[in-house]
């Protein structure tokens, strides 16, 4: 069975020193081997937040990369960077990178190449604006969205990606997905993947879901059949996100 994930994003925040404050928080409280857990955070902060979580149970991670291998790109960091400086987990074409940098799904899909090229874990992002649903096109968009993000990517390979739904009106909203929408996407993000590939790895793969998750709405969320976990933004920055990870215990 899939092992379930939940995945902290910090997204611009934490100084160093916040960080490593917080992390003495809320270390030896994730202590759950029943999840895999990461924080992906600033990439100037990885090397320090390394060191802090050697012997714990939390990964860290990154929240962007670069599709190339090295070069004139300024600002960039690449995969062969976070390899050596030993993250494993680097989220690919969150909603803010698509909506702010110019990201579309063809960069998306570079990147998540890119990343499994050099044996990192893409945490491959996907979900629709407030204006899409109520278009009625969700499902048509994320089931394209998914599609562009896995081109030429091989069945052994895409079990080792975890795709993330997070729709955008429930990012930093507070207005969270209900179990049942949410459900009802990463049902499909399923579907796609038995049609690209076969039930037998789209079974495999974990899909993860984003938006105003919270330790009151973790557990409903993660009892759903399709969901494997969570994308987490700001409840991961809290001692909260203990009560995230130990959702099975929450009421
Ligand atoms: P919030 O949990 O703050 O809604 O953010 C979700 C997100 O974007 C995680 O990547």
């Amino acid at each position: 069975m899939r092992k379930k994930m939940v995945a902290g994003n910090w997204k611009m925040n934490n100084t160093i020193s916040e960080s490593l404050q917080y992390l003495d928080v809320i270390k030896d409280k994730i202590n759950n081997n029943d999840i895999d857990v990461v924080f992906c955070v600033p990439s100037l902060n990885i090397m320090k937040i390394q060191d802090k979580l050697e012997n714990t149970k939390i990964s860290v991670g990154c929240q962007n990369m670069h599709f190339e291998e090295s070069g004139a790109f300024t600002g960039e960091i690449s995969a062969k960077m976070l390899k050596e400086a030993k993250v494993q987990y680097v989220i690919v074409g969150h909603s803010e990178r698509r909506q702010y940098f110019g990201e579309n799904d063809e960069i998306v899909n570079k990147k998540t190449v890119q990343a499994l090229k050099h044996g990192l874990t893409p945490i491959t992002c996907v979900g629709e604006t407030l204006e899409n649903r109520e278009q009625g096109i969700t499902i048509e968009l994320v089931r394209t969205q998914v599609k562009v993000a896995l081109n030429n990517i091989s069945k052994d390979d895409v079990v080792k990606v975890i795709l993330a739904y997070e729709p955008i009106w429930a990012i930093g909203t507070g207005v969270t997905a209900t179990s049942a929408q949410a459900e009802e996407v990463c049902k499909e993000i399923r579907k796609v993947l038995t049609e690209i590939y076969d039930k037998e790895t789209s079974d495999k793969v974990r899909i993860l879901y984003g938006g105003s998750v919270n330790g009151k709405n973790a557990k409903e969320l993660f009892s759903m059949e399709n969901i494997d976990g969570g994308l987490v933004g700001g409840a991961s920055l809290k001692p909260e996100f203990e009560q995230v990870v130990n959702y099975l215990e929450g009421k």
